[in-house]
């Protein structure tokens, strides 16, 4: 029997099909341009294989055409072939979860994935603070993607993909050096792993290193297709460090030619939240943001997230929407929280609401009672800066210079010194 390149018996008799979809999958993981492309030619080679149709599913999930996804889940199921029952059991997975029930998809995958941990793109969907543990908007979410990697770990050996998730999650736990030991072996087996480069520059961000940092990004940046569908977060990543070191022309180079939305080939979760973010963290760094810019990507998040969702995305709505001064955009957020992370997206979008308006004591007292467990919203550490600076910057408004430097060297030590907030370092 066919295998793939993680030995998981593949039900195609044809060497072409199996080829493909090797490739396609290694597109996947390694966050490269071409993954629905590469699984439609696995499908073409052979029709009647059914893991290339649903690989073909999730590429496109992956480009955020939901209706192409769909269709191709059900031309999975049509599929006459006989099938493994992993392969069963692959499709039952992704079905549930390009249908959008989330919850019981998150169960079926926690079976497979015990069952077959080599199944990666099975075991993919949970590993990372992008995954279904990233978002759950559960308390303990962070150390439980460690918990989740720790476990695959055993079963993958010297993998480039299963090595850099690991170190993605002892990244965001807190444990840079066990990080870059393993990012270091994902790299040496495949350089040129866009995830792996996005957890590398994690590490150089958490270990308080820009100018390693912006050195190594700016390097790998250059060939990396811009339909990779992490070329626009890496270039926030880019973005932050050039603003982070005061050169904002080059900033505003990255922001203007790969993030912002007319620009970006990245998922319109990324778009928004990489956008807002990087202007808004600018505009704590003193760069003044023209409001043109904010009233644009607060349009673009009432188009594509015209209700509440994931936490991590109603946030940064907000924020656009607070910052472009629309407030009906602003309310249907605070008026329809989430049900699962709303009780920390409201006093979050109402804190933006406030600062936008300079009230910078009511901003502060909301933006508080929201950071306790800020993690629940999702996204990474990196992302959540966006609220340490934010509240940050707000003290230093009503001149808390002390508070704020005292509240950054207990929440965030690694990034004492850091120029992220106008005014914070010159002390
Ligand atoms: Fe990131």
């Amino acid at each position: 029997m066919r295998r793939d390149r993680y030995d998981n018996p593949l039900s195609t008799q044809s060497d072409a099909a199996r080829d493909h979809y090797i490739r396609a999958v290694d597109l996947l993981l390694g966050g490269h341009a071409g993954i629905s492309a590469a699984f439609q030619s696995a499908v073409d080679a052979d029709p009647e294989f059914a893991l290339a149709h649903v690989g073909l599913a999730r590429g496109l999930q992956f480009e955020g055409k939901m209706a192409d996804a769909k269709a191709a889940m059900s031309a999975a199921a049509a599929t006459k072939g006989p099938r493994t029952d992993r392969e069963d059991s692959h499709l039952a997975v992704f079905d549930l979860l390009i249908s959008g029930r989330t919850a019981e998809a998150y169960a079926a995958i926690r079976t497979h994935v015990t069952e077959h941990p080599r199944d990666a793109l099975v075991a993919q969907t949970c590993s990372s603070v992008f995954g279904l543990i990233g978002f759950s908007g559960k308390p303990g979410r962070e150390p439980e993607i460690l918990a989740y990697t720790t476990s695959l770990l055993p079963h993958y050996g010297e993998d480039w993909w299963c090595l850099s998730q690991h170190a993605f999650a002892l990244c965001e736990n807190g444990n840079q050096d066990a990080a870059t030991t393993y990012i270091d072996r994902s790299l040496a087996l495949n350089a040129r792993n866009a995830n792996g480069a996005h957890v590398r520059s994690h590490i150089y961000y958490e270990s308080g290193a820009p100018e390693l940092g912006i050195a190594y990004l700016t390097d790998w940046l250059k060939p990396y297709d811009r339909a990779g569908y992490l070329h626009g977060h890496l270039s926030w990543h880019a973005a932050l460090w050039s603003l982070e070191q005061g050169d904002v022309d080059t900033m505003w180079q990255r922001i203007e030619t790969d993030i912002l939305p007319d620009v970006s080939q990245g998922l319109p979760i990324n778009v928004l939240t990489d956008t807002a973010s990087i202007l808004y963290r600018a505009e704590l760094a003193g760069v003044s943001v023209p409001r043109e810019i904010w009233i644009a990507i607060s349009r673009y998040a009432s188009r594509f997230f015209p209700t509440t969702g994931i936490g991590f995305v109603d946030i940064h709505a907000a924020l656009a929407h607070a910052m472009a001064d629309d407030a009906d955009a602003l309310m249907r957020i605070v008026s329809e929280p989430n049900p699962v992370t709303g009780d920390l997206v409201t006093p979050v979008a109402e804190a933006y609401r406030a600062f936008a308006a300079q009230d910078w004591a009511l901003g502060t007292e909301l933006l508080v009672s929201a950071m306790g467990d800020h993690a629940r919203l999702g996204g990474s550490r990196a992302q959540r800066d966006l609220l340490e600076f934010s509240l940050l910057g707000a003290l230093l408004k009503q001149g808390k210079e002390d508070e704020a430097r005292r509240l950054l060297a207990l929440r965030r030590p690694g990034l004492v010194g850091t120029h992220a907030v106008h005014g914070l370092a010159a002390h």
